[in-house]
């Protein structure tokens, strides 16, 4: 493919793209924000559009087109893409690029159809799929063969994507309905059960980056503003990562139990080579202090954790569009 090839990650929490030759040349919120009263009219996209975040009036109307990693609104999420593929340099070029785009492990028909629509709405007809996590291992630079493949928790904004993968594909995964948002939520409720006060999703994510640590004993702390359940007036706390590791707990304990599940359909052999590989985290919330030892320590095994794991899909997505016959042998839409 040539240099007017991108690979695309539109994910339910962010939007990156890599250009073969650049680099990861976006990476913005998945969001769009049109005028109430003519849909047609796009006022903000991207970062700009997550500024209005809990602002918004009546006359905009904000639309998160991806959620759980499926296309929930697909007008939306092609314009959002429109106003991407304008933004980034691409645009130089007179035609549209080749796309390689990330799809959750296990999509269905329907969902590729939903993403075939949105990016030929979008301008874009040369595309390929490819399932996101042997992106990610890719992305990872992790080494992996049939026999001793790469095993990638990926916690993004709306789902975990879990699986076992080597150059060939996917060999045994599940894509599940866990991931930031899940966090926000369980954070929200936290605080009205603990302290009565009423927060939104924007601070329960501040929250998040924040002060969320699984580390036992960790100080951090930071004041949090919210509405008091008893008064209805603003009210404020001090809150520390040990208020919040409960709930913390409670979340990563539930993708180590769906962990547990892949790992035990898997050959005996290739089990134990895992089991001495560790697993590869990637993903937002894998950035989350103390997770390299609270999954040791919960499951026995090392976590390997990276830096640019929030990127890895698509920078995973840029070396496979720049190997033809990688590309030929992953892409699950062989036409
Ligand atoms: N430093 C951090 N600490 C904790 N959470 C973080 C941090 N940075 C990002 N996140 C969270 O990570 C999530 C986004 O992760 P990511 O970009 O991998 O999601 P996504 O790929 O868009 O979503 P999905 O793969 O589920 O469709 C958000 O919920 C965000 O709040
Ligand atoms: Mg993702």
């Amino acid at each position: 493919m040539s240099n007017n090839t991108i690979a695309l990650d539109m994910g339910s929490s962010f939007t990156s793209i890599y250009q073969v030759g650049q680099h990861v040349v976006l990476f913005e919120p998945s969001l769009i924000a049109f005028q109430s009263d003519d849909l047609s009219k796009v006022k903000a996209v991207g970062l700009e559009a997550k500024k209005l975040l809990g602002r918004t009036t009546d006359s905009t109307e904000l639309v998160a087109p991806v959620f759980d990693s499926n296309i929930t609104d697909e007008r939306s999420a092609s314009k959002m893409l429109e106003s991407f593929l304008n933004k980034i340099t691409v645009r130089k070029f007179s035609a549209r690029p080749s796309v390689v785009m990330s799809v959750p492990c296990g999509v269905t028909e329907k969902g590729l159809r939903a993403y075939e629509r949105v990016l030929k709405d979008a301008g874009v007809s040369d595309y390929a799929f490819i399932e996101s996590p042997v992106l990610t291992a890719i992305g990872l630079n992790v080494s992996m063969t049939n026999a001793s493949p790469a095993f990638i928790v990926d916690i993004g904004g709306g789902t975990t994507e879990i699986a076992a993968v080597s150059l060939d594909g996917i060999i045994c995964g599940v894509t599940v309905n866990i991931g930031g948002l899940t966090l926000d939520s369980m954070l929200m409720t936290h605080l009205k059960e603990k302290f009565q006060l009423k927060i939104g999703s924007l601070t329960a994510e501040n929250i998040m980056h924040g002060v969320c640590s699984l580390i036992e004993g960790d100080t951090t702390s930071m004041v949090v503003h919210g509405q008091s359940m008893a008064t209805g007036r603003p009210d404020s706390i001090l809150l520390s990562a040990r208020d919040v590791l409960e709930p913390l707990k409670i979340f990563f304990d539930k993708i180590f139990q769906v962990t547990s599940m892949v790992l035990a359909k898997l050959p005996a052999e290739v089990s134990a080579d895992i089991r001495r590989n560790g697993v590869y985290f990637s993903g937002g919330l894998s950035k989350i202090e103390g997770l390299e030892e609270y999954f040791r320590q919960t499951m026995g095994m090392r976590a390997n954790i990276f830096a640019d794991a929030q990127v890895a899909t698509v920078l995973g997505g840029g070396v496979v569009a720049e190997n033809k016959q990688l590309l030929k042998k992953l892409r699950i839409n062989k036409i």
